[in-house]
């Protein structure tokens, strides 16, 4: 138990007040370690504000959603007319949904913005793994939350959506056609599946979110925030002042508050704008075939999913039984090239076995949608093993060779591509494009080992290069 504190019977009322929650409650100490001698890089640059932003939106994602479930039925035969009620009579209704659906694309764009910062300067590299997994984790989260959220509605594109995502999980081999039926609740979308995605979307999930964003910043906090430069300011080499305190960070408090303000204001320009002037955002946010009426009996012409899952999406349909000759080809390549470089020999055993059950997996299972399945899965937990992927000397883009920039610039039009693929109806020129993007995109972290030890290395400074603007 921490030492009692006496406070002068003359203080101030409110200083008294403080002294008396701190003996029972650490919030000085708190504030203290985490806002205003949390000591922070002082060359972070605007790539630093999405983290703040991210939860900034949480947060509107929170409140919106509470005042949404307050006129929100969830309930097969009244959920659309309900949304239509909120947007039409509830006072200031349509504000708050079209806060609650610009904002689900706004946390993508943040958060796609705030991974990327990370990629680009090292940041999931050690001490900061798990500040990294916390990270994807919480990816994963945020995209059953949209994914379940978007069938609320209870519209067309709510209804086909689901139905094509959940049939995906069908198959799986053997425990397939269970676990989509578990999911659905019943043989179709229906009544029993809008009613558990209501409960996972507004409680299940924002509770494990907010409880791994809170893991995130304390796990970060812990280590202290990597920077532009990608040099440890509060490493054992790093210069401090008499009072312990590195000389190149800045207290968070009140430096940082002022620049996430500022970070935040600009977001809010953008947010408003966009809620105000086009809240569908030309059916990108709020695509069109939502504001039809979920109808069991008629399958919308081109389903196709928001478009912050299109990138993903592409790649499950990237993977036709074609396909899936160039992915063994991939698998026996990555297996023999192994099998080459492994100077241990339980790795090389392990190499030749891993790749044995994965093309005799795919002989017996030849079901092209269910690797579909597993490559789309796979994009997303590939990202959790950054950390151990990228073998680059130094963390940050700054000091790596110059053509790594340049991949980098490839990667995200890589992404892109895909994103627009995904929403575009299937060709066969679009099918093409995908499975190399595809490829490109499991190459860039897969041969990560590889790539990034290549090239020349521009020297480290010891300290952060700052210059005041
Ligand atoms: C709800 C979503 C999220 C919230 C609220 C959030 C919040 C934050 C905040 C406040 C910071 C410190 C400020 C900053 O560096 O920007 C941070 C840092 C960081 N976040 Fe997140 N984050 C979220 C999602 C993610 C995701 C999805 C990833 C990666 C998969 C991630 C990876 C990181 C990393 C690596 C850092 C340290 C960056 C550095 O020190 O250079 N975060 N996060």
């Amino acid at each position: 138990m921490a030492e009692f504190k006496e406070i002068s019977p003359d203080a101030p009322l409110a200083a008294k007040a403080m002294n008396w929650v701190d003996n029972r409650f650490p919030a000085t100490k708190l504030y203290q370690e985490h806002m205003s001698e949390y000591y922070a890089p002082k060359n972070f640059n605007f790539w630093y504000i999405f983290g703040s932003l991210a939860m900034l939106v949480l947060v509107i994602q929170i409140v919106t959603g509470i005042f949404l479930t307050m006129n929100y039925k969830p309930d097969a035969a009244l959920a659309f007319g309900s949304v239509e009620y909120i947007m039409r009579d509830v006072p200031w209704g349509w504000l708050i949904r079209y806060m609650h659906s610009t904002g689900a694309s706004a946390f993508f764009v943040v958060v796609y913005l705030h991974m990327f910062r990370g990629l680009l300067y090292g940041s999931y590299r050690k001490p900061r793994e798990l500040v990294w997994i916390f990270g994807c984790a919480i990816f994963l989260c945020l995209m059953a939350e949209a994914f379940m959220g978007y069938l609320l509605p209870w519209g067309q594109m709510s209804y086909w959506g689901a139905q094509v995502i959940v049939n995906l999980f069908a198959a799986i081999p053997f425990i397939g056609p269970d676990l989509a039926l578990l999911i659905r609740g019943d043989y179709v979308v229906g009544d029993a599946t809008l009613n558990r995605f209501f409960a996972f979307h507004v409680i299940a999930v924002p509770l494990v979110l907010l409880g791994l964003v809170v893991a995130h910043i304390i796990a970060l906090h812990e280590v202290g925030s990597n920077n532009p430069d990608g040099v440890e300011i509060k490493g054992p080499k790093a210069p401090r002042d008499a009072n312990g305190h590195p000389l190149d960070g800045i207290p968070f408090h009140p430096y940082y508050t002022v620049h996430d303000i500022f970070g935040v204001s600009v977001f809010l320009m953008i947010f408003s704008a966009i809620i105000f002037f086009a809240p569908e955002f030309g059916g990108y946010f709020l695509e069109y075939n939502n504001f039809i009426p979920a109808d069991p009996l008629k399958t919308p012409a081109h389903i196709a999913p928001v478009w912050y899952f299109t990138p993903f999406y592409s790649m499950l349909r990237a993977i036709t039984s074609e396909m899936m000759y160039a992915l063994i080809a991939c698998v026996l390549g990555g297996a023999l090239l192994g099998v080459i470089k492994a100077k241990v020999a339980g790795l090389f055993k392990a190499i030749i076995v891993g790749a044995a059950v994965v093309v005799v997996a795919a002989m017996l299972v030849t079901d092209a949608k269910f690797w579909g399945v597993l490559v789309m899965g796979g994009a997303v937990v590939i990202l959790f093993f950054l950390p151990w992927l990228d073998k680059s000397e130094v963390k940050s883009i700054r000091y790596r060779p110059n053509w790594n920039k340049y991949l980098y610039i490839i990667f995200v039009i890589n992404f892109l591509i895909l994103g627009y693929l995904g929403v575009q109806p299937p060709s066969p020129l679009g099918e093409r494009v995908s499975q190399v993007g595809t490829l490109f995109y499991f190459g860039f972290f897969l041969l990560m080992p590889w790539w990034s030890r290549l090239g020349t290395f521009k020297p480290v400074p010891d300290r952060v290069i700052f210059s005041a603007h």
